[in-house]
């Protein structure tokens, strides 16, 4: 067979490999847990298998989380905080963290390990260079420390934000794609590191923060339905700012030599709540364009007709994330803290647009809100406890361009007072403040906004679960020891 035959025989067959794969095989979720309620990670496990979902990134190597996922086949990518960065620079500890964090769990039938994140987004230029130094050689300790403990096919990579990559302020066109200024020095031996150990660059795009930063953002180009007037580049033309941000890492990769590194979309996903372009509408518009192109391996035009490693962001609302970047941050979820579904989407990428599988076997408080009292005496102090609730509780439902915007004063107090009872896992004094609020057993939502009841604390935390074990089993332990000492002195 000539070489050229065999060539085309090859892609053919890759196509018909590619072909067969349901999205839902290259589709990852990042699963955060900055929440006041997490799900149990057993709860959020089975979840993800019923979605069919193989692939998960995590944003630490919580054992908790780590153990649910032993046995269940998933992928993983664990991940070290930006705060130790600072002491994986250290080979000693690069390889302690490696042991207790890799080793332990990564064998047959425990977790399956595919890749370390290494910080996550250390350069955003709002960290004013804090990780700049730390992060390259915390990346090198622990691919050297993964390859000298015999994974070496578990890679370290770095999840980067897109801004460490940019076209010229005055040729914003993706061939024009260069490493960001500061850190180009940097980016090009980390990719050079990445490339000898064929560790793929991470990078996290989002397309509704290129139109949530700038008022005069063409909308459609957000999405993936077509643009009146594409972004012409050369002989490439771009209909949606996901594939000229992507076009434009693979120039600045290959400006430095390395054209063809394989990159995986660490972060990709829209926000549900928190601003006027964070709805489930429009969630479901830009899903609804993603997922059958990862589904067909569309590529893009400097990368056509290629598979690409996607990671959603993501699985769960999160009440506690921070709020700096943007009221949104809460609700990047494609399902509720709770594990609820909000909107069909089509994982598989063949057409079915249907909810995903919600959490089974949730545990919730009893159906008990807390709501502004009408009959209160001493109203004066509305504002103050007002702000008190929201600064311990998630308001952010209340802004403008929210689900819950347009309420009366007294309607945002409901709300603001019910979200703080959940939090407080409605405990009694949680409903006072004082005396302008009520407790009640009839629903306060309406059709667009939701005023939740929170997950009780006993199945929300796989700890709280073996806390509450602990404790009897401890308590028995005592009373035998008191036995055996009141034994050996009355001898
Ligand atoms: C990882 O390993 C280190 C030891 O190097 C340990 O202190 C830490 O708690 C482990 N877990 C996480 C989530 O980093
Ligand atoms: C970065 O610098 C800005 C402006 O000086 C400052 O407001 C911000 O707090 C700094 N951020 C960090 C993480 O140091
Ligand atoms: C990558 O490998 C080459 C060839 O072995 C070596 O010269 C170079 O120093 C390595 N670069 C990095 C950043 O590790
Ligand atoms: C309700 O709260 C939101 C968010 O703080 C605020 O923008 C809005 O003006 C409030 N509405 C009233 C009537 O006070």
């Amino acid at each position: 067979m000539a070489a050229v035959n065999l060539g085309a025989w090859l892609c053919a067959l890759l196509a018909a490999v590619a072909g067969v794969l349901p999205a839902a095989d290259a589709l990852g979720m990042n699963w955060g847990t900055q929440a006041t309620h997490p799900l149990s990670p057993r709860i959020v496990v089975q979840m993800l298998k019923d979605n069919g979902i193989k692939k998960v990134k995590l944003f630490d190597a919580d054992q908790g989380t780590l153990n649910a996922l032993a046995g269940s086949d998933i992928e993983v990518m664990v991940a070290i905080p930006n705060n130790l960065l600072d002491l994986m620079n250290d080979k000693d500890n690069a390889r302690d963290w490696v042991r207790h964090n890799v080793s332990r769990y990564h064998f047959d039938g425990g977790v399956n390990i595919k890749y370390v994140a290494v910080g996550n987004e250390p350069f955003l230029a709002s960290y004013n260079g804090t990780f700049d130094k730390v992060t390259f050689p915390a990346l090198q300790n622990i691919q050297n420390a993964l390859n000298d403990a015999g994974f070496s096919e578990i890679k370290a990579t770095v999840p980067l934000n897109a801004d460490v990559y940019n076209s010229p302020a005055n040729n914003q066109v993706p061939s024009a794609g260069r490493f960001r200024t500061d850190v180009a020095p940097l980016m090009t031996q980390m990719v050079q590191f990445l490339a000898n150990n064929s560790a793929p660059f991470t990078v996290n795009i989002y397309p509704y923060l290129s139109l949530y930063l700038s008022e005069d953002f063409p909308v459609d180009f957000a999405f993936f339905d077509g643009l009146a007037k594409p972004l012409v580049d050369g002989v490439n033309t771009y209909t949606n700012v996901f594939d000229a941000n992507f076009d434009t890492l693979v120039s600045a990769l290959a400006a430095v030599g390395h054209g063809d590194l394989p990159i995986v979309i660490g972060e990709v996903g829209w926000p549900t709540d928190g601003d006027k372009h964070a709805t489930n509408a429009l969630a479901k518009r830009f899903y609804d364009g993603l997922l059958p192109r990862l589904a067909a391996n569309t590529g893009t035009p400097l990368r056509p007709k290629q598979y690409m490693e996607v990671y959603l962001f993501g699985l769960l609302d999160e009440d506690v994330k921070s709020v700096a970047p943007g009221a949104f941050e809460r609700h990047w979820g494609v399902l509720r803290f709770d594990g609820q579904p909000k909107f069909p989407m089509d994982l598989t990428g063949n057409g079915q647009n249907t909810m995903l599988v919600p959490a089974k076997g949730v545990q919730y408080l009893p159906k008990t809100w807390c709501v502004y009292n009408p009959n209160a005496e001493d109203k004066s102090k509305l504002v103050e406890n007002v702000n008190y609730a929201c600064t311990f509780a998630d308001c952010t439902a209340l802004g403008m361009g929210s689900s819950c915007y347009g309420m009366d004063v007294n309607g945002n107090a409901s709300y603001a007072f019910n979200m703080y009872f959940q939090v407080q896992n409605q405990k009694d004094e949680a409903c006072d403040f004082q005396a302008l609020a009520v407790p009640t057993q009839t629903d306060p939502s309406t059709a667009a906004c939701s005023f939740p009841i929170q997950i009780a604390a006993a199945s929300s935390t796989s700890g709280g679960h073996r806390r509450a074990r602990a404790g009897p089993l401890g308590a028995a332990a005592l009373l035998v020891l008191l036995a055996l000492v009141q034994l050996l002195m009355s001898h």
